[in-house]
């Protein structure tokens, strides 16, 4: 399928995914959140894949944020409108069964670092750059946006980056965890692809039930997410990858895990 603004590659175990639209700094327009909406709806029950990858095309940015060319006449009423199809397409990344990996070459800002913290691993680049600087356009970053980095990278912090609107760098993200690795430019994609070689061995079915739970433990209180956790575990039990994972160990071997 062709699509209007991203590209998708899947290769072996591998989908990679760049929104491309390098002229407009990969700002998410409506047809961005339509088209990676079906394309995550059509991976997700693709056996093959088992990492997905997301990139901004070109080498400024990754996600330079909403697009802000949409938002200049647009009424109350589609601005919720497109609150909620922003936090469904984040949920839907979330709970996606294969991990998702943003390789974050440029600017993330608004928006843009929003999609970046809706994928389970970040690796950026060191001339990356992060922020939410949605208080200098006169709002502020909805769509869960606030919500989302409080409970990411605690309050304090997250409270001063959503009101200052500053700028910050791949270094100070990653000293705030909002990051998991930084590389050199040029070494970007060799980080990413050692990141995503080591998902892409992992059990798919252990690896889709931790992303259940450690959802549930985002969005639910203590107790309710430990009930999620037994019954995730449980179905991880019942894996012949189980089986396979644990017999390797004892048997001093690599495991070949086939996803069920
Ligand atoms: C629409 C955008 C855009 C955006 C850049 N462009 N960001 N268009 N929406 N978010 C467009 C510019 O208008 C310009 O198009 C082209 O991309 C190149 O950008 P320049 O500004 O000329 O580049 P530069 O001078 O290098 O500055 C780069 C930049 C700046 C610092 C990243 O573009 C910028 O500040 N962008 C806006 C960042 C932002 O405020 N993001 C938050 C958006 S609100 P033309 O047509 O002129 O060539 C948001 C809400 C989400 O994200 C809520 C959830 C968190």
């Amino acid at each position: 399928m062709a699509w209007e603004t991203l590209l998708y590659e899947p290769a072996g175990r591998v989908g990679t995914i760049t929104i491309n639209r390098p002229d407009q700094l990969n700002a998410l327009n409506s047809t961005v959140f339509r088209e990676m909406s079906e394309l995550l709806a059509e991976i997700a029950v693709d056996p093959a894949i088992r990492v997905i990858v997301l990139k901004g095309a070109g080498n400024k940015a990754f996600v330079a944020g909403a697009d802000i060319k949409e938002m200049v006449d647009m009424s109350r009423r589609e601005a919720e409108t497109r609150s909620w199809t922003g936090m469904r397409l984040y949920d839907q990344m979330r709970r996606m069964p294969q991990p998702l990996v943003a390789s974050i070459q440029g600017y993330a800002l608004g928006g843009g670092m929003l999609i970046a913290m809706a994928c389970d691993i970040r690796v950026a680049s060191t001339a990356a750059s992060f922020g939410y600087p949605e208080i200098k356009l006169g709002i502020f970053p909805g769509t869960g946006g606030t919500v989302l980095i409080d409970r990411l990278i605690g309050p304090a912090t997250a409270r001063a980056i959503c009101l200052l609107g500053d700028r910050f760098s791949a270094e100070r993200a990653f000293q705030l965890g909002l990051v998991n690795r930084i590389a050199e430019p040029d070494d970007l994609e060799k980080e990413t692809a050692e990141v995503v070689e080591t998902l892409a061995n992992y059990s798919p079915v252990a690896m889709r039930e931790l992303k259940t739970v450690l959802n549930a433990s985002l969005e639910m209180d203590f107790a309710t997410a430990r009930e999620v956790e037994l019954d995730a575990y449980g179905r991880c039990f019942d894996s012949e990858d189980r089986r396979e994972g644990t017999r390797a160990f004892v048997e001093k071997r690599k495991p070949d895990f086939k996803g069920r």
